[in-house]
């Protein structure tokens, strides 16, 4: 057994080899609260890797703050907090006031109107990549798809799609030297430091967003750039420059490439488990619920981080005030206490209570009915077309301890 010392989750090269399940089980076991060491600048952090621990930290947002700070692991200084704060680095009234702006267009009804539309782009998609027989799953199949439903709903052309693309990429891969132009622990990010990500991509996303803002406003558009710049947040403040930038940013980033990794993810693992896969094409009835094994496997957000209010403690732990708490929802996804057996895939797991998509708090994913709705239309579409894929190769997987994302998978279809 390694000793919880040696484990650190600042290590990226444990995410890059795409294996960090043992010293998740590993902490979980045995430090469920563990200070993780970090280089200089950073100063560590506390490391939660038990379902209850986690969920208990993302309901207390009076101890465990997300707007004191950024909600990744990075160090900010106030200039930084400030410039870079979006919905997602924000507490209490102005959050909800803030969520509320979109949350009428991402609830279960509103994304229930893109369905046929996904149909359509699914059978599509589906098409081109199966007559090559043999492809990359992420470039042929999942990753245009979560940004073209998005593009339809900025109603923003086809023709930027791959921008919209490079744009996330860059961003959030900031920590991988093949997809950021910028290495977010370099000097050269230093000019970049008031931009989310540290990554000059921030700035043409920016640009992008205040055009499309300048044609809509004050017209009566229904489209979600509209909707933002049209409505004035029930708190009565009006969104300044930066808050409607770093929303636009947000929605462009949040549901493109973890709904994307979700997608590949989930292929992995029925191509690893073939009876799995041979029951969903026999009771396609049960795709709703296997969605959320899916998710549960997949856990595209690593974590996310929150910083202490003030001195307090978890699990006997004391914690003090501006400590960085990292809630790791990857590790939840695999408690045993919750989920028995955790890494076997059940389709039919009941109950199945993931944390994908956070769990409990105020900003649990605005956007995880779309999540869901793409994820079952893709396998509602794919599973009856194949007898099984098989890997050439194993996937690549992001440099990231962020986003659990795959840059590359080939494989070969067996069509039916
Ligand atoms: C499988 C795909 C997705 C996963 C795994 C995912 C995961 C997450 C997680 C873990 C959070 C933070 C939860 C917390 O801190 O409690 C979050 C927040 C958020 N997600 Fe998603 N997400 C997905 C797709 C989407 C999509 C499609 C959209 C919409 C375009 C979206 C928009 C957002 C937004 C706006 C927030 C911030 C909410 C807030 O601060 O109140 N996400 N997501």
């Amino acid at each position: 057994m390694t000793s919880t010392k040696n484990v650190s989750l600042a290590d990226l090269d444990l995410f890059e080899h795409g294996n960090p399940w043992a010293a998740f089980d590993e902490l979980r076991t045995n430090a469920p609260v563990h200070w993780d060491e970090e280089d200089a600048p950073n100063h560590g952090f506390w490391s939660l890797t038990r379902y209850h621990d986690i969920v208990g930290v993302l309901r207390d947002t009076e101890t465990f703050s997300s707007e004191r700070a950024t909600v990744n692991l990075e160090e900010l200084d106030e200039e930084q907090i400030e410039a870079r704060k979006s919905m997602l680095e924000t507490d209490g009234i102005r959050h909800r006031a803030l969520r509320r702006l979109m949350q009428g267009e991402f609830t279960p009804r509103a994304v229930a109107g893109y369905e046929t539309f996904l149909r359509g782009l699914t059978a599509t998609t589906l098409d081109a990549a199966f007559a090559k027989g043999e492809f990359d799953f992420v470039a042929d199949v999942a990753a245009d798809f979560p940004i073209r439903v998005l593009a339809r709903m900025l109603d923003v052309p086809d023709a930027d799609i791959y921008k919209l693309i490079e744009w996330g990429n860059r961003m959030v891969g900031n920590t991988d030297p093949e997809h950021a132009d910028v290495l977010a622990h370099s000097e050269e990010s230093e000019q970049y430091r008031l931009l989310p990500f540290r990554s000059p991509a921030a700035l043409e996303v920016f640009e992008y967003g205040r055009h499309l803002a300048a044609e809509r406003r004050g017209k009566d558009g229904t489209d979600l750039v509209s909707r933002l710049v049209n409505q004035v947040p029930e708190d009565g403040i009006p969104l300044s420059e930066r808050d409607f930038n770093s929303y636009f940013l947000l929605l462009v980033v949040a549901g493109n490439e973890t709904t994307r990794h979700s997608i590949t993810h989930s292929m992995r693992y029925l191509m690893e488990n073939p009876d799995q896969l041979a029951l969903l094409k026999e009771k396609p009835e049960l795709i709703p619920w296997a969605i959320e094994e899916f998710l549960r496997l997949a856990s595209p957000v690593f974590h996310f981080r929150r910083t202490a209010t003030h001195d307090t403690e978890i699990n006997g732990q004391p914690i003090r005030e501006g400590d960085k708490v990292v809630t790791w929802f990857a590790s939840g996804n695999r408690d045993p206490e919750l989920f028995p057996d955790p890494y076997r895939m059940d389709v039919t797991r009941t109950p199945n209570e993931h944390m994908a998509f956070g769990r409990g708090g105020p900003h649990m994913c605005l956007g995880n009915s779309l999540a869901r709705l793409e994820i079952r239309i893709m396998f509602e579409n794919l599973l009856p077309r194949i007898t099984g894929m098989t890997a050439l190769a194993e996937p690549d997987h992001l440099r990231s301890n962020f986003i659990n994302g795959i840059k590359r998978f080939p494989v070969r279809v067996e069509l039916a």
